[in-house]
């Protein structure tokens, strides 16, 4: 039997190859340094409480990180030294077993389901970066843009139009972002990703150093710079014993890197035989991890902290991990002159750092349609486009029923560390470490420390399972995988408003009366959520409220949608309002309750249906590949040639 795939019956024609080694290089920094650096970074340390974040970061780094960086790239050569850019025929190789195949369909469905999000953020930050250009977020006296509802309703997260007569504008930058990676994925590996990424990659760094320079220079308000660096650098031990924290970094290090995407696997592919791979995943690692840890932290951070103050930091992160970038940091800037300059630079470079990990996560897909169905390139990324565009439909569409975050967890989270998982067993048991070790050092320009091979053969298997286990404990404790009905409301006719609408517990809450209050919210709320559930759609209201200077809401008016009526009366939604802490706010005097009264509408969202449909789709990727390479493997083999 042929084992060179030259010689196969209907073998791939000659795969694409980088230009060059400082493209390759800047190409593989792209494919890492993404949204995950500048935007989810951040927000996660902060969410997090900073300094307590970095030692289980660090540990990952190690544990996770760095080994599955060597372990990917060496699997990706391998495989593309049999014409086999995509896991389900590297792992076909890698293991003669024939469920091998199977188990790398992973490596491509989850991608697919990566990106169809992924783009959607992307295109947020192109459009912001617009915003910011042509002025729409700055500071005017009297008719100031009120940032999270704008941001709420540019997702169609809320239930008014007073920025965003519908999701049109949205759809329109998604239609941008995608031309741009078509362009770029059509063009191909060497003249689309590595010319995208000799000119992106510089652009980011110099990004980074105008805006770490000017958060640098800011001063002080409620805080300093250093305020900031203190909050992220000073070590907490007493939070070590904090699960969660341990899972948010582990997350945090698979995202970061492009760990379990298949996508690290697939530019390695397109390396020859003998060239690096120790080397390159070390320098892959180091400059994500530079940019990261050195912009990633000086630049929202710090920033936050000399506006809010370092105690609001954590606050902040809490209402969503974009809030620190997407609402803070344009909130930030236009404080200070210029933020059509250092607003659009900061949309920019989250939108440069995200188009090159956009086209590295899309390319195992296009990988899969040319090396395994054999079509022309032209051909694979029109289809892909397709699939993209329809899949990123329901992302925008039904976004405030929780598609994104779904998305993210199945597939930026969980899936990274299945597919980790999987890899790494198939490295260390079927392939054999000796013989991946060895592989790892064909051409190697650095030696890996042998306590790596250690770590890879002991420590990472059964951290991941560890990792996989404690995520799935937390969604099962948060019940986050039954879906609930959620609740919205935004103040119609917004302009009207010179102060903030906010929620949260009030300065003059003890801690005892602040969890009353939460209490008494929580159970209008789980009667809001019955009503939804028996109903079986989503149930509207308009309520007309006066907040008073004492920070008492009291409800004028209430029409609700009659299925809503026995759960929501005046007075429940009264209970309601007054237990998450709704007030009026003039924020500039430093944070005055002021009276006013204001017309708010309101929807308790059946998320279920929606939810539902998207674990299917992402259910029937994985079918749909699984069938695919059962034909694929089926027809070679009766072709007489090997996959
Ligand atoms: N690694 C990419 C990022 O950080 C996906 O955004």
């Amino acid at each position: 039997m042929p084992s060179d795939a030259s010689k196969q019956i209907g073998a791939a024609p000659e795969r694409e190859r980088w230009g060059s080694r400082i493209g390759l290089i800047l190409a593989a920094a792209g494919n890492a340094i993404g949204i995950g650096n500048l935007l989810r970074f951040p927000g996660q340390a902060a969410a997090n409480g900073g300094g307590a974040f970095m030692i289980p970061y660090v540990v990952s780094l190690l544990l996770f990180g760095l080994p599955m960086m060597w372990v990917a790239w060496t699997m990706g050569r391998f495989g593309g030294r049999h014409g086999h850019g995509t896991t389900p025929g590297i792992f076909d190789k890698m293991w003669r077993n024939p469920a091998a195949k199977y188990f790398g369909v992973v490596g491509v469905a989850l991608p697919l389901a990566f990106v169809l999000y992924y783009a959607y953020i992307e295109a947020w930050c192109l459009g912001y970066a617009w915003f910011s250009l042509n002025g729409t977020l700055e500071s005017a006296p009297g008719a100031k843009v009120d940032l999270a509802l704008f941001f709420g309703e540019f997702l169609g997260n809320a239930t008014t139009h007073n920025y965003f007569p519908g999701p049109t504008t949205a759809l329109v930058l998604v239609v941008v972002t995608l031309s741009l990676n078509a362009i770029v994925l059509y063009r191909g590996v060497a003249r689309g990703i590595e010319v995208l990424a000799k000119i992106a990659i510089p652009l980011l760094f110099i990004f980074c150093i105008v805006l770490a320079v000017r958060v640098c220079t800011l001063g002080t308000i409620k805080g300093n710079v250093l305020d900031g660096l203190n909050f992220i650098w000073t070590p907490q031990f007493g939070r070590l014993g904090d699960w969660n924290v341990w899972m948010a970094a582990a997350g945090q290090i698979f995202f970061t890197l492009s760990i379990g995407f298949g996508s690290l696997e697939c530019y390695a592919s397109y390396l020859r035989d003998r060239d690096d791979v120790t080397l390159t995943g070390l320098s892959t690692a180091s400059t994500n991890e530079f940019v990261e840890v050195i912009f990633g932290s000086m630049i929202a951070i710090p920033a936050a902290a000399v506006f809010f103050g370092a105690g609001q930091i954590e606050n902040i992160a809490a209402g969503g991990t974009f809030n620190i970038g997407m609402v803070s940091m344009p909130e930030i800037l236009r404080s200070i002159p210029g933020i059509q300059i250092f607003g659009t630079l900061w949309f920019l470079l989250l939108f440069f750092a995200a188009f090159t990990s956009s086209v590295a996560v899309a390319q195992p897909v296009m990988a899969f349609l040319q090396d395994e169905t054999r079509l022309k390139r032209p051909v694979a990324a029109v289809i892909l486009m397709l699939f993209w565009f329809l899949g990123t439909l329901p992302v925008l569409y039904f976004y405030k029923y929780g598609v994104l975050d779904e998305f993210d967890f199945w597939a930026g989270t969980i899936g990274l560390v299945v597919f980790a998982l999987i890899e790494v067993l198939i490295f260390n048991f079927a392939f054999g470490i000796d013989r991946g070790w060895k592989e790892m050092h064909r051409g190697a320009q650095v030696q890996v420390p042998r306590f790596f091979r250690f770590v890879i053969r002991y420590v990472t298997p059964p951290a991941l399972l560890f990792i996989f286990g404690g995520w799935f404990y937390q969604a099962i404790q948060n019940n986050t995988l039954v879906p609930r009905p959620s609740l919205l409301y935004n103040v119609v006719e917004r302009a009207n408003y010179p102060g903030d609408f906010v929620s949260g517990t009030r300065p003059e809450w003890s801690e005892e009366e602040a969890t009353r209050m939460r209490a008494q919210a929580d159970a209008v709320f789980a009667r809001i959520q019955e009503a939804v559930e028996l109903s079986g759609r989503d149930l509207r209201g308009r309520a007309d409220l006066r907040f008073l200077e004492d920070g008492t809401v009291q409800v004028l008016d209430l029409r609700v949608d009659h299925a809503l009526q026995d759960a929501l009366d005046s007075q429940a939604l009264e209970l309601y309002l007054s237990g998450v802490g709704y007030r009026y706010e003039v924020v500039d005097d430093g944070g005055r309750t002021e009276s006013a009264a204001a017309t708010i509408m309101i929807e308790a969202l059946n998320r279920a249906p929606y939810i539902w449909l998207t674990r299917l789709l992402m259910v029937v990727f994985g079918v749909a590949f699984l069938v695919a390479i059962h034909a694929i493997w089926k027809e070679r083999s009766a072709e007489g040639g090997v996959a």
